[in-house]
């Protein structure tokens, strides 16, 4: 597509693709470039809007754009890093804010019409992320909106028509974030309607045919969602003979999800007389080799390059190396975004279809990721419309990794502190803030307060994340991180937590009312009892941002009375922390 109304320039933000995709969402074409695409490029456009990211604009090297875009006369909207850089460029400043504002915020708009923010209510929520702000917006510039935290949290020059916000109007959490990207589209720009979603799946079956052309296609699938509608689309525009699938036990999954997948994959059936999938067992390999990494990132690696191994002796013993197969993959866009994919977003985490040896297979073009370009509601809705059961496609995500990024680890032994807001626990997960990864301890309180939660975590430098104190055999004081690492005996014992807080969400319809929750267990306790766990419940539209939920008091009373008559298990507790600053899964 060359011809879109709307471009995105992409400097780097995690949320960049979002906003393309609600611009279709809005029946109108946008296609994304790198911000520094020539000017002449963009002369057929009708809108351009610059993305949010990870840089200053006063560093050397930061991502711009073409100096004369903004004398171009196309109307520009510059978002959170993209307003930052209009006010740069035309003689406004910006500088690091005395703190950070990240996640959600009042909007309160000054006096005065603007076709931006026609139709929103005078206070409303929005969404933010970001520490440096505009302290003088450039000449010819009007302030339309601030928040407690930030004197320009909306500004326009009409004239120019150029526009920019400091909040994220593309993701859901700002309420009428939709109503401002129309306003800027149809009323702005005067984009029409020009794009349909409903011919999305005839597209991708289109694609998968012209790319893998003679070739068969083999894949590695897991049972959630991303895989089999991949696999299901594969199946449909290459026939049963042309697509295989293997399943590999890693050892690192949930209680009973093997035999869910048998079930599930014969019933799916390749729609001839064989299974399209078989089952291959390989635990001690993934094991043995992670029992020497504790940081996140290694395992990452270490796992994704096992899943390599795995396949390449599968693949070898199969007698699929003749260059007539090729790899298909469940990747959908935000695993892209998150492993650093896109020419300038950070690397927040490495999913285990983005490291070295995966990549190698794709300069090689032999991998096809048929849902590369779609969001997980999108993959669900393809899903619905390919007649995949609803108990699959409700399914929550679950991460290639499986539980070894939920079974957390620390090189050597360290106490616990004290410190004003609560407990320091010296355990590290990893975060997000403005748009960059960040590895922190944890803290800890007694209060089960979201909004304390939220206030103490941007507070507290340093910290990423808060967890409420559920249970404890021994007060905090007395309780230390220990030296571990991820060892059979500890997977087994989050595999049976895991299996605990699912059979209770699922009895009490829980599980319907949130989009994952990860289980995670951290090495803190006392004497030999030396492993506490963690309840994450968080809701999301599509885990590039995500709220951690309360859950009814009998069911979280349920879940920690079992989970404390197991031995082993020192304490629970309830992560609080939101999406930004904390990731959903903590490692
Ligand atoms: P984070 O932890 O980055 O997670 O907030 C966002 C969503 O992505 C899932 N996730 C993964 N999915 N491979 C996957 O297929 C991975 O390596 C991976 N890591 C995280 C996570 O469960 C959440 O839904």
């Amino acid at each position: 597509m060359n011809s879109a109304q709307i471009v995105i320039l992409d400097t780097g933000g995690q949320y960049c693709h979002l906003i393309a995709r609600k611009v279709r969402e809005l029946g109108v074409s946008s296609e994304v470039f790198p911000s520094e695409v020539p000017t002449d490029k963009l002369r057929h456009a009708r809108g351009i809007i610059i993305s949010g990211g990870p840089h200053s604009v006063y560093d050397d090297f930061s991502p711009t754009i073409e100096h004369d875009l903004v004398a171009a006369g196309i109307p520009v909207l510059g978002i959170c890093y993209g307003q930052q850089l209009i006010s740069q460029l035309l003689g406004g400043s910006v500088r690091k804010g005395d703190k950070g504002e990240f996640g959600l915020a009042v909007l309160d708009l000054r006096e005065g019409s603007s076709r931006l923010l026609k139709g929103v209510p005078d206070h409303q929520q929005v969404w933010m992320s970001h520490r440096d702000v505009v302290t003088a917006p450039p000449p010819g510039f009007r302030v339309l909106a601030t928040t407690s935290t930030c004197e320009t949290a909306a500004i326009e020059d009409e004239t120019r028509r150029l526009f920019g916000v400091q909040f994220h109007p593309e993701v859901v959490h700002t309420t009428h974030g939709t109503r401002i990207l129309e306003n800027f589209v149809f009323t702005i720009c005067g984009c029409t309607k020009d794009w349909n979603p409903g011919q999305r799946v005839a597209l991708v079956e289109d694609e998968i045919r012209i790319r893998v052309g003679e070739r068969n296609v083999f894949f590695f699938v897991s049972g959630g969602v991303d895989s089999t509608v991949a696999f299901s689309l594969c199946l449909r525009a290459l026939g049963p003979e042309r697509v295989r699938g293997v399943y590999v036990d890693t050892g690192l999954m949930r209680e009973g999800e093997t035999e869910f997948m048998e079930r599930t994959f014969s019933q799916l059936g390749a729609g001839g007389a064989q299974s399209a999938v078989d089952i291959a067992r390989c635990e001690a390999e993934f094991l043995q080799p992670l029992e020497l990494v504790r940081e996140p990132e290694l395992k990452r690696h270490v796992i994704g390059e096992q899943f390599v191994k795995v396949q390449e002796r599968i693949i070898e013993s199969r007698g699929l190396l003749d260059g007539h197969w090729i790899l298909g993959q469940g990747t959908i866009y935000p695993d892209t975004i998150e492993s650093g994919g896109t020419a300038k977003a950070a690397t927040i985490k490495t999913h285990h279809n983005r490291v070295p040896g995966i990549q190698k297979l794709m300069e090689a073009g032999r991998i096809i990721e048929p849902l590369a370009d779609f969001y997980k509601d999108e993959v669900r809705a393809i899903g619905h419309q390919l007649g995949l059961p609803a108990e699959l496609l409700n399914r929550h995500p679950f991460p290639g990794p499986g539980l070894a990024i939920r079974c957390l680890c620390s090189e050597i032994e360290e106490l616990v502190t004290r410190i004003p807001e609560g407990w320091l626990i010296p355990v590290r997960s990893v975060g997000v803030q403005g748009d960059a990864r960040c590895y922190a301890p944890v803290l800890a309180i007694e209060s089960l307060s979201q909004e304390e939660a939220t206030e103490l975590v941007n507070r507290t430098t340093g910290v990423n994340r808060v967890v409420a104190r559920v249970a404890a055999r021994e007060p905090l004081d007395r309780q230390r991180v220990f030296a571990s690492s991820i060892t059979r005996g500890r997977v087994e014992l989050l595999r049976r937590a895991d299996a605990i807080v699912r059979e209770l969400c699922h009895t009490s319809g829980f599980e319907s009312k949130v989009w994952q929750f990860p289980v995670i267990i951290i090495p803190l306790g006392h004497g030999e009892c030396r492993d506490s766990v963690v309840l994450r419940p968080v809701q999301s539209v599509d885990g590039m941002t995500a709220d951690s939920v309360g859950m009814p008091d009998a069911l979280l009373h349920e879940i920690t009375s079992r989970l404390m008559a197991i031995p082993d298990i020192a304490g629970v507790y309830y992560d609080l922390t939101h999406k930004p600053p904390g990731t959903i899964e903590w490692e």
